[in-house]
């Protein structure tokens, strides 16, 4: 049976930077809907186009357009001993449909780690967040410093700051979590999938918790 792991949790609270960690550790394919977004918008796709106009104003892509490149990216041979998704789904509209596609792939959701997170907290982490143009790496100025400013460690790509990650609009994107995604922490807890973790503390320590949780 293929393993398919939700990271659910607010904006900055660490959920990109754990499913790195993670999909090393475990060797599942690490699929997040912010990076499939972004990588239409880089190569000008009608999708990237589309998704632009709701990503800068801090607001969620329709769920049918989102629901149709998740169920091709999990369709795709990589993702045949499973996923860890990070930041799908974000509905409940998303969640219903992740449930009827993973079984038509012969699989279910298996853990749902819950991040939490401060909101000052967050917006300080986001604010500081510089990501690696070729693969997503990320860093913070702050946390967790390139060794050279501006350049990716791993593969020497340029660092860049996301265009939602103004204050404004991640303020935006906190309450549009709060309205339309919190509702999925009950929506898992009922179905027994839902794993609180503290995502205050250290990197490490937030990693050696979804250890425990995804392995058992
Ligand atoms: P997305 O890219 O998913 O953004 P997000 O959910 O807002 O989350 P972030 O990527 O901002 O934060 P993160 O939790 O990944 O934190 P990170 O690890 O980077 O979505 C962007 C947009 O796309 C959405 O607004 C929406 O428009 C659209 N979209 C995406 N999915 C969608 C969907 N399913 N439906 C509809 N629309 C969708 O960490 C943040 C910073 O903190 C980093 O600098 C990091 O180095 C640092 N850090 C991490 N952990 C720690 C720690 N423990 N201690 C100290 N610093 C830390
Ligand atoms: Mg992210």
């Amino acid at each position: 049976m293929p393993t398919f792991i939700v990271l659910l949790g607010p904006p900055g609270v660490g959920k990109g930077t754990q499913a790195k960690i993670l999909a090393e550790q475990t060797g599942l394919v690490h699929v997040s809907s912010g990076e499939l977004f972004r990588e239409n918008l880089k190569n000008q796709t009608e999708l990237g186009k589309l998704a632009k106009a709701y990503i800068d104003k801090g607001e969620l892509v329709p769920d049918d357009v989102t629901i149709s490149m998740i169920r091709e990216r999990l369709s795709r041979p990589d993702c045949k001993m499973g996923a860890i998704l990070d930041g799908f789904p974000r509905t409940p509209v998303q969640a219903d449909a992740l449930e009827k596609m993973l079984s038509e792939f012969n699989g279910q959701v298996d853990t749902v780690p819950y991040i939490t997170g401060e909101e000052s907290v967050l917006v300080e982490r986001v604010s500081g967040r510089w990501t690696c143009r070729a693969s997503g790496h990320i860093y913070h100025e702050k946390f967790s410093p390139p060794h050279q400013l501006g350049v990716c460690d791993v593969d020497g790509s340029e660092l860049y700051q996301r265009d939602d990650d103004k204050v404004e609009t991640v303020k935006k994107r906190i309450q549009v979590y709060r309205n339309q995604t919190m509702p999925l922490v009950d929506y898992y807890r009922q179905r027994g999938k839902l794993v609180e973790i503290d995502g205050m503390q250290a990197v490490e320590v937030v990693n050696a918790a979804l250890l425990t949780c995804c392995m058992n």
